[in-house]
């Protein structure tokens, strides 16, 4: 059947641009040049958090000059439609051994801190030579867990966000920039 109620709205739940994709870019940028710094020549993983860190990963690998491989993690925090239920869960995990790579997580957004707060827990596990967390966004007024990245492109406020990878209800990833989620709409 055809998906219709999702996309009820589809234009006027995109309520404002927050951040344009020339910011993006430029941010981008430096997050790639810092990479290069603190890795100084070493080989790096990059490990993209699935879903919503795949456009923030096609675009950040670009940026880094250190060799660089890359991997895919899917953990899903479950969501009642905006609001975090508090449960992670690791749907699809890395092919790679890590022992034996700096890794640097590559994640979309922090928000309660539970995601990477578990995920990171469970990477150490496994011996790396190293992990950092790199985050396109921070929203650090909506902490439930103590859990920091060591660099983060942008700190917002505490408002919803779509698009760069960044999803409400699936759609909206596509968008090029990102933008606040009307909800009331
Ligand atoms: P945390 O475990 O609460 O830190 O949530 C992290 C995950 O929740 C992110 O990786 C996103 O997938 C999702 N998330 C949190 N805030 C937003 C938002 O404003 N827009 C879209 N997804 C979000
Ligand atoms: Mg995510």
């Amino acid at each position: 059947m055809e998906k219709t109620g999702a996309i009820d709205n589809y234009n006027a739940r995109i309520k404002r641009v927050v951040i344009t994709k020339e910011e993006i870019a430029e941010a981008i940028a430096k997050a790639g040049k810092e990479i290069d710094k603190l890795y100084d020549g070493r080989p790096i993983l990059l490990v993209s958090i699935l879903k919503g860190a795949f456009v923030f990963m096609a675009d950040l690998c670009r940026a880094v000059s250190v060799p660089c491989e890359i991997g895919f993690m899917c953990a899903k925090s479950y969501y009642n439609g905006t609001v975090s239920t508090g449960v992670v869960k690791i749907t699809m995990d890395l092919e790679q051994d890590i022992s034996g790579y700096h890794v640097v997580i590559v994640e979309d957004i922090i928000d309660t801190g539970r995601t990477l707060n578990d995920v990171v827990k469970m990477l150490k596990q496994r011996n790396p030579l190293s992990l950092s967390v790199f985050t396109l966004l921070d929203k650090p007024s909506r902490r439930l867990v103590d859990f920091n990245a060591d660099y983060a492109l942008f700190t917002i406020p505490d408002f919803f966000v779509i698009g760069y990878g960044l999803d409400c209800g699936e759609i909206y990833r596509n968008l090029p920039y990102i933008a606040e989620y009307e909800e009331n709409k």
